[in-house]
């Protein structure tokens, strides 16, 4: 995320004003694994991925043309979202500094392959979350392509499921990313609705 300090005044008491820049936060940090036409599988780490439809269930990820995983990723067509938590967080910082072209990343930081139940791209283990991708459009965007998935199948750590079937996200100590810096998901404010809920 950049944008630089201008210290210009806004037109709006106890503002500043920025350049235009990639600040929307907090946004995901999370391992995507690919594996291309050479058969070694690839983590990279992304901060720049969303849900972008419901029916049918779709996801993005904005990859830049020189990741090793932008050529794995285009041979394939495939790929999975892993979704960290706090215990793997440093591995997670690794897999977006060092390159799959000169680093076995799955070596390096110890982390698990599992298997993926619709893809050829592997899932990673200790990701309480792991959602399984196909490719359906790929959009030229300048730095970054846009790559618009399918979600085909998801994989969550059982412990963390409760008997409704809710995912304890509190529990899971999902990890996210905001202005440079990795957090742990916090204390829940409140739960969808609960403004207009009826005591
Ligand atoms: C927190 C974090 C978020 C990142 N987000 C992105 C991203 O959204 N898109 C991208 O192309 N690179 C992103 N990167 C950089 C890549 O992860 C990094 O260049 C990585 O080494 C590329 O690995 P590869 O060459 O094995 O594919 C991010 C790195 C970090 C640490």
């Amino acid at each position: 995320m950049k944008a630089k300090a201008d210290k210009r005044h806004s037109a709006n008491p106890g503002k500043i004003t920025w350049q235009p820049g990639t600040v929307l936060s907090p946004v995901p940090a999370v391992m995507v694994t690919t594996v291309g036409n050479e058969g070694r599988p690839n983590i990279l780490t992304i901060s720049w991925a969303g849900t972008i439809c419901s029916e049918p269930p779709m996801l993005s990820i904005s990859v830049r043309p020189e990741r090793h995983s932008f050529k794995l990723l285009r041979e394939s067509g495939e790929f999975v979202v892993n979704i960290p938590d706090r215990k793997i967080v440093r591995e997670t910082d690794y897999c977006g500094v060092a390159s799959g072209r000169d680093h076995d990343k799955f070596h390096e930081t110890g982390l698990t392959m599992g298997r993926s139940e619709t893809v050829k791209a592997p899932i990673i283990i200790e990701c309480p979350i792991n959602i399984e991708c196909k490719v359906e459009r790929e959009i030229e965007l300048g730095s970054h392509s846009l790559f618009l998935a399918r979600i085909t199948n998801v994989q969550v750590s059982a412990d963390l499921v409760d008997d409704k079937g809710t995912l304890n996200a509190e529990k899971a100590a999902i990890v996210g990313y905001a202005h440079g810096h990795y957090y742990q998901l916090g204390r829940q404010l409140g739960h969808f609705g609960f403004s207009v809920k009826k005591n």
